[in-house]
This record gives C-alpha cells, sequence and structure tokens, in this order.
C-alpha cells in the first residue's frame, strides 16, 4: 500500500498543533516538512526551530525537504530538531556523495529530490547512499500547482535505477486522486500532498483514503 506524507505547507500555520493530531488520527504515514529559502525557490516557509517545538507533538516520522541552496549548513541542526528523513536537492548538492554521508552520520535517511528538469542519471553513483528519491513533479516552490505529466516516464526509469536497491520513491507536487493513481503504477512508494489533504470539512483521513 502506498504511503502518504502530506505537506503542511497547505495546513493552518496558526495552528499547527492541532494539524499534527489530526494528521496521526487520520493514518498519515509521515509529516513533510518542506524548507524553503527563498533563494532556491522564491517562497520562504520555516526552519529547525519550528521543527523542533513541532516534535513533541506527534510521534509520526519527520520527513524534511530542504529547499535551500545550502543545505550542508543545516543539516545538523535539522538532525537535533528530530528529523527523521533529510531530503537535500541534487541541484543544490555538488559535493552529494559527502552530503549524504553526513546526513547518515547524523543518524537520518538520507533523501535525493530532482526537480522536473534534473535528469536521473544524477543519481547513478550515490544509490548506496540513498534511502528516499524524491521526485518532484512540479517545480518546487509552491502547493496547489498543477503536476506535470512528464515525471510519470522518470518514476519509471528510476525504479529501474534503483534495481531492486531498498530505496522508496517518493513523489511530490500536485497529487490528487487521478495522478496519484498515475504514480502508483508508475512505481511510487510514497505520495507527497498537499492541497488534496487538507482541504474540504478537515476529513483528512477521507482525503487520503482516496489517494490511496
Ligand atoms: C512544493 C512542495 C510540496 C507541496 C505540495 O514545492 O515541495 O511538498 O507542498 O503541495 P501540493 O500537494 O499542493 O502540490
Ligand atoms: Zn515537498
Amino acid at each position: 500500500m502506498v504511503k502518504i506524507a502530506p505537506s503542511i505547507l497547505s495546513a493552518d500555520f496558526a495552528n499547527l498543533e492541532a494539524e499534527l493530531k489530526a494528521l496521526e488520527e487520520s493514518g498519515a504515514d509521515m509529516v513533510h516538512l518542506d524548507v524553503m529559502d527563498g533563494h532556491f525557490v522564491p517562497n520562504l516557509t520555516f526552519g529547525a526551530p519550528v521543527i523542533k517545538k513541532l516534535r513533541p507533538h506527534t510521534s509520526l516520522p519527520f520527513d524534511v525537504h530542504l529547499m535551500v541552496t545550502n543545505p550542508e549548513a543545516m543539516l545538523e541542526a535539522m538532525a537535533d530538531a528530530g528529523a527523521d528523513i533529510i531530503t537535500v536537492h541534487a541541484e543544490t548538492a555538488p559535493h552529494l556523495d559527502r552530503l549524504l554521508d553526513e546526513i547518515r552520520e547524523l543518524g537520518c535517511k538520507a533523501g535525493v529530490s530532482l526537480n522536473p528538469s534534473t535528469p536521473e542519471e544524477v543519481l547513478n553513483y550515490v544509490l548506496e547512499k540513498i534511502d528516499q528519491i524524491l521526485i518532484m513533479s512540479v517545480n518546487p516552490g509552491f502547493g496547489g500547482q498543477s503536476f506535470i505529466e512528464s515525471q510519470l516516464e522518470k518514476i519509471q526509469r528510476v525504479k529501474e535505477l534503483i534495481a531492486g536497491r531498498d530505496i522508496e520513491i517518493e513523489v511530490d507536487g500536485g497529487i490528487n486522486p487521478s495522478t496519484a493513481k498515475s504514480c502508483i503504477e508508475a512505481g511510487a512508494d510514497i505520495l507527497v500532498a498537499g492541497t488534496s489533504v487538507f482541504r474540504g470539512e478537515g476529513d483528512y483521513q477521507e482525503n487520503m483514503d482516496a489517494l490511496r
């Protein structure tokens, strides 16, 4: 069964404690935390201090997605804040191999994310150091964008590249019941969803079931 990682980017930022509780009660598999720096992506969200304050309020794993130009500088703070998985963008990491080592040395799972235009070949020589691959199906920066269809082929290619290794494929951006189905068929293990989880009357379980 595919895992659902709701992105709190679409949650009520004034009420995050309650939102985390609601996610937990609704059967979310993890919490996706979008860290944006206003440089790598145009938007600005939150950093380690906020994540640290959220940590005691749920036992769900924290899946931290770093959309920042210098991820190296904040790895330690993220691990200290309670991140379980730290994902860095390949585009921001000229020394990706070393960065992945550092994430694991901090006791976290290591993820690599690829923008829609970034070819999957960049993963070739670091596969043994990766626990999760995050395929962006929108250009990162904002919630509520439309799914980019070309990424379905990338999911399939990444699945082949992994060749049975213990690496999960996560897809992020524009996930709704229809695109979720296509992603699952292409090989996705985890779906990140903001808009389609945090909508309607607040019945997150129904929204997540629709994606599964
Ligand atoms: C986009 C973020 C996503 C975003 C997804 O840059 O990485 O996690 O919150 O939002 P939706 O599901 O609304 O596309
Ligand atoms: Zn994300």
